[in-house]
């Protein structure tokens, strides 16, 4: 095995979120088997944490309606199976959501907050604290019932209605939602605006705020192509857990520029490079993206992807 370069965590947790953040925005309804195939798929690439659907309102987000359908499909994936033990978080946003996924024995759930009021109306049709309230109950029965809160954080860098969003904004809300009881803070660049010196600059406020740098994941989005040069700087700050999307699928329907995630392919290519252990079988995963892509009508915008399926 490489020794890591210098500076860099032994290993990497992927966060996959192509089968969530990815589909979420696609236009075409693609069929619950399809969504299952692909977790699967993802699953024996070597992911093991595969956020795999949204408890929302069928009516904001109608390519995840089909949640009910989709969890008992993959929920063999969560015990001791020839792929080991997965994790398939799920996304929450209020007491409804986690009824729902309760009922189907989700022990991964995540709330969404946003550290701007625009993108808290516009996706979650509250104010900021408005949906931290709409969180607390959710957190505290999530907790109680054992099960792991991840809470995302959006609009960290850049809001395309509000421009910048200071670092104490982001700080304030992130608190909260580590106050709260959640377990994990998830750094989410929506738009992909962030650039490594304001990575720098958030990671250590919230050290200096008290927010551990154990507890906090990134999710980027590569909008400007940063998203790499992003997460090396977290890596480097020391950051184990990334967010990242196969094939690079993905946008938010309620942040319009909000592009394709980190693609998790692009991330795996870096991290072998830099001899940083993430579990992943690059092979397998292209290979799952290009099915995924033939599916959805259009090639991946992973550069990765792209470079290893080319044929002449
Ligand atoms: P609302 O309209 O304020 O809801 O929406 P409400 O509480 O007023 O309830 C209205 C009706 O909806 C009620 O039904 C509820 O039962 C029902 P009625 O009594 O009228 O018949 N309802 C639900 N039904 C099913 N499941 C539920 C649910 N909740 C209420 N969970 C709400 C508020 C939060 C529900 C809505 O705004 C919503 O669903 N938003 C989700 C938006 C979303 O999923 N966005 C994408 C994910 S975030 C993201 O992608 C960013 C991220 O990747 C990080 C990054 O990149 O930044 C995570
Ligand atoms: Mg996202």
């Amino acid at each position: 095995m490489k020794v890591p370069a210098q500076g860099l965590p032994p290993r990497v947790r992927i966060h996959e979120v192509g089968a969530r953040d990815g589909l979420q925005n696609e236009k075409t309804v693609v069929p619950t088997e399809v969504k299952a195939e692909f977790i699967r798929r993802l699953a024996e690439a070597g992911l093991s944490t595969i956020e795999a659907t949204s408890f929302v309102h069928p009516k904001w987000v109608p390519q995840l309606a089909d949640a009910e359908q989709l969890f008992p499909l993959i929920g063999e994936l969560t015990g001791s199976g020839a792929v080991g033990d997965i994790a398939l978080p799920v996304l929450v946003p209020n007491e409804r959501g986690l009824d729902r996924a309760l009922a189907l024995g989700a022990r991964r759930i995540a709330v969404f907050g946003s550290a701007t009021e625009t993108f808290a109306a516009r996706n979650l049709n509250r104010t900021v604290d408005g949906s931290l309230a709409m969180f607390e109950p959710v957190v505290t029965r999530a907790k109680g019932a054992g099960v792991h809160v991840r809470g995302y954080l959006s609009m960290c860098f850049g809001d395309p209605w509000e421009g910048a969003v200071p670092v104490p904004q982001v700080v304030r809300v992130a608190k909260a939602l580590m106050d709260l009881g959640c377990d994990e803070l998830s750094l989410g660049d929506t738009i992909g605006v962030a650039t490594p010196g304001h990575v720098t600059a958030l990671l250590t406020a919230l050290n200096e705020a008290g927010v551990p740098t154990g507890t906090i994941g990134v999710h980027f989005h590569d909008t400007y192509g940063q998203a790499l040069s992003n997460t090396l700087t977290a890596l480097r700050h020391g950051v184990t857990t990334v967010d990242a999307s196969a094939g690079g699928l993905g946008g938010c329907p309620y942040a319009k520029s909000a592009t394709g995630n980190l693609a998790t392919e692009d991330l795996v290519w870096m991290l072998d490079g830099l001899g940083v252990h993430t579990g992943v079988d690059l092979g397998a995963l292209t290979a799952t993206s290009v099915w995924m892509a033939e599916r959805l009508g259009r090639p991946s915008p992973s550069r990765t992807v792209r470079a290893l399926s080319h044929k002449e």
